[in-house]
């Protein structure tokens, strides 16, 4: 297999943490927050179909701070005309990247004809990336499943050689299947088996292109194992569940200081952009909700979860309520301490 690039637009240390694309998750608020845990880290938006992008009220879609940069946008399309309009309207909207979606199992997706059914069709894949890089002058890239329902091993590698002979800039791959019938979006995220090895061939077979592994993932220690074999990890669910991993990913990672010492100071560090926000219309809930479990496993934390989600719904809640919500969790810390040193050591609350 050869490629077509010289000059890559990505290269290997620009993929070697991301958060992953999730839909109703990773929006701008999320982003926001995870930028204060990680500087290096590379952002991805929920996926936004062409059609959205084309017609839809971009303003509130596409809108980012320039603070959550390197941020991708991901679309969801099939049409290679239409993708490469979405690429152009993605590029002046500033994002450093445009991802194209061949991994997402929705029967919604399905009907539309492209997300993880377009891994039956990689001369179709190829045309939609060939469309958007003759459009855009910023990295396109492409996250995939390993197959759909039966497909064997080598349709990954057809995939992955249409992508990159149209000039793909990197490939994220999920490490598995999407079953195609039968199973939830969600199932699809925890049933196909995950298979790192082949996601590991494929970068023995396509060794100059820069290629992230995604799916599972929750440890530092195997992202640092699948470092070895892969370019990137791509991490969804366990960024999104327990934000402290993004803690570590620039000292573990990139050997750089972390930019905030804990939670505390990043949620202390969020307050400015919450209230900016806040005063331009948006409801608490809508940024809070991403911080629900941000302290899961330490005393307290169950109270801020509860006050945050009773209180912050409430119309005009302001940020006090985040601040009271945090300061339970100072407490309870300061009374665990405390009891600590009277009893020995007491459990955290975890639920
Ligand atoms: C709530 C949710 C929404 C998701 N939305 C998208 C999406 O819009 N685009 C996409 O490519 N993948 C999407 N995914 C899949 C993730 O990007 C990722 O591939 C998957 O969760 C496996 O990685 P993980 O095990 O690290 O979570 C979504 C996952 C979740 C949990």
């Amino acid at each position: 297999m050869h490629t077509t690039q010289t000059m890559p637009l990505i290269t290997n240390q620009d993929i070697r943490f991301s958060v992953a694309p999730m839909m109703d998750w990773t929006d701008r608020h999320c982003r926001y927050f995870h930028r204060l845990l990680s500087r290096r880290a590379r952002l991805y938006t929920e996926m936004l179909t062409t059609g959205a992008v084309i017609h839809g009220d971009r303003a509130r879609l596409m809108a980012f701070d320039p603070f959550e940069q390197p941020v991708a946008m991901q679309l969801g399309g099939a049409e290679p005309a239409a993708l490469a309009k979405s690429a152009v309207i993605v590029e002046k909207f500033g994002y450093a990247e445009v991802n194209l979606n061949v991994g997402c199992p929705s029967d919604r997706v399905q009907n539309g004809a492209f997300g993880a059914c377009l891994m039956r069709e990689p001369a179709l894949v190829g045309d939609c990336v060939k469309a958007m890089k003759d459009a855009v002058a910023i990295p396109v890239t492409v996250k995939c499943r390993i197959g759909v329902d039966d497909q064997e091993e080598h349709a990954l590698f057809a995939l992955a050689e249409a992508c990159v002979e149209s000039g793909a800039d990197a490939l994220f791959v999920h490490a598995r299947k999407a079953w195609l019938k039968g199973l939830s979006p969600k199932e699809n995220r925890d049933v196909p088996p995950l298979d790192y090895p082949l996601v590991h061939r494929l970068k023995h077979a396509l060794p100059d292109v820069p290629i992230a592994i995604n799916g599972g993932l929750t440890r530092m220690a195997e992202m640092q194992e699948q470092l070895q074999f892969v370019d990137g990890v791509m991490i969804g669910r366990a960024a999104y569940h327990d934000p402290t991993l993004l803690l570590e990913v620039d000292p573990c990672l990139f050997g750089e200081p972390a930019p905030a010492a804990d939670l505390f100071e990043a949620v202390d560090a969020f307050l400015p952009y919450v209230e900016r926000q806040l005063a331009s219309g948006e409801r608490l809930a809508a940024i809070t909700r991403h911080l629900l479990g941000l302290f899961a496993g330490m005393p307290g934390a169950r109270s801020f979860r509860r006050r945050l989600a009773l209180e912050a719904v409430k119309p005009g809640a302001g940020i006090e309520t985040l601040l009271e919500a945090v300061d339970e969790v100072r407490a309870a810390r300061t009374r665990f301490a405390g009891a600590a040193n009277l009893e020995g050591a007491e459990p955290a609350e975890t639920a």
